[in-house]
């Protein structure tokens, strides 16, 4: 076992993680909470090319903690899960969920998951949270194209190098002191961090997240022995160097960027004629909120399916209403307002026969929405709606959205 392995081992043998869930219903399901990588939620954001299906998949989670493999089992009753992870003691969480929900469609298994052969491949990888802390990322992107069907989807958190910048000083203060994965840093860490001033970089990081409410969160943001941090540019190096490309983000919050340069449609148009890698690197830089990149990718061979290497065809799509944000309209104007950061958009059009309802319902093909309009009332609408979809203000699919009632409604 390498040094790297045995560390990470008795981390989250010590620090579970995360903070576990006790009850999958009362927490979860009752709420109407689903994960970022639900297949069944994000159906149309991980396959927009395939109709939505409930037949059974295999789905492996590399990584898979204190719960998250458990949540997505009993959330998904119909497929098969596999969920693996160096962390006895995280899995025996697990374990203890699996007893109290009767999950049926759950395989546990604690080991480096680069060891394990299996007998067939995934239709769905997903490993939040965990390349990044190995001493070779690639060796896992590796394992996941071999172990990934062709159609197959690889769902990535990595954490991002922008955000994280701002809770760099601080982490080498804490070098300086020698603090480690023990209960007397943590205490100390939690003290200092508390006095800081409120203007202090760190306050900003840390006002974003919930991990330093519980200790095992201040071990992974302060104290863990290995990682690295993304630039989308480095990101998109080390997937092709593994045969996957980016597909989709879950949300605009690292991916979209036309939402800066609203009010100049040259420079849209200067972005857009940027290669797509550039135009990811421009986002993050100027969206900075990027701890967490929750990226979709896919085989290098299914570039027509990923919205970044190939241009989407408006009249082919089915339009729907986006996670984090809220929809007003009336008569005369639209506006949309992001949830998660607040920011306002607002468009003031002289059309009343556009149907936003519909547009947001995901039930009707764009093109048969708008036949009758006027082509320069209906290229008026393509460019509003295309900025929508660039900045995840909208998402698509080129399929009915069949779930939508069931999570959107
Ligand atoms: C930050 S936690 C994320 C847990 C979970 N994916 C989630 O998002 O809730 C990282 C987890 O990955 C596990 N891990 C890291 N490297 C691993 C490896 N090579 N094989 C199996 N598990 C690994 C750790 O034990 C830990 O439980």
């Amino acid at each position: 076992m390498s040094e790297n392995i045995k560390k990470l081992t008795d981390q989250y043998n010590n620090y579970i993680y995360p903070k576990p869930c006790e009850n999958i219903e009362d927490e979860w399901l009752s709420k109407n909470m689903f994960k970022n990588n639900d297949p069944n939620y994000q159906w149309h954001k991980l396959w927009p090319e395939h109709p939505y299906s409930r037949d059974k998949m295999n789905i492996l989670i590399a990584g898979c903690g204190s719960d998250e493999a458990a949540i997505l089992a009993k959330c998904n009753p119909v497929h098969n899960f596999i969920g693996v992870d160096l962390s006895e003691n995280s899995l025996n969480h697990q374990r203890k969920l699996i007893k109290k929900h009767s999950i049926k469609n759950l395989k546990l298994i604690c080991d480096d998951f680069r060891n394990q052969k299996f007998q067939s491949k995934f239709n769905y990888i997903i490993s939040s949270g965990v390349i990044h802390h190995l001493d070779e990322p690639s060796s896992a992107l590796n394992f996941f194209n071999k172990n990934l069907t062709d159609q197959g989807v690889l769902f990535l958190m990595v954490y991002g190098n922008q955000l994280s910048e701002s809770i760099k000083g601080l982490k080498d203060v804490f070098k300086k002191f020698k603090f480690s994965q023990n209960e007397e840093s943590i205490e100390s860490i939690k003290k200092i961090t508390n006095k800081l001033h409120k203007k202090h970089p760190s306050k900003n990081f840390l006002n974003f997240f919930n991990d330093f409410s519980y200790d095992a969160g201040i071990v992974d943001i302060f104290l863990h022995s290995k990682e690295k941090f993304y630039s989308l540019s480095s990101l998109i190096k080390e997937l092709k160097e593994n045969n996957f490309i980016i597909k989709n983000f879950i949300d605009g919050k690292v991916a979209s960027a036309t939402k800066y340069m609203m009010d100049n449609p040259n420079l849209i148009k200067k972005y857009k004629e940027l290669s797509p890698d550039d135009q990811l690197d421009i986002a993050q830089r100027l969206n900075w909120n990027d701890r967490i990149i929750e990226v979709i990718c896919t085989k290098s061979h299914n570039k027509n399916y990923s919205r970044f290497y190939n241009k989407i065809d408006l009249d082919k799509i089915y339009t729907y209403s986006s996670q984090n944000i809220k929809y007003k309209f009336d008569k005369s104007s639209f506006e949309i307002t992001n949830v998660y950061d607040g920011t306002k958009f607002k468009f003031n059009l002289n059309n009343n026969e556009i149907e936003w309802e519909k547009i947001l319902s995901g039930q009707y093909k764009l093109k048969n929405l708008f036949s009758s309009f006027s082509n320069e009332n209906k290229k008026n609408l393509y460019n509003l709606i295309e900025f929508m979809i660039d900045n995840y203000f909208l998402d698509f699919s080129f399929n009915k959205v069949e779930n939508y009632k069931q999570y959107y409604g």
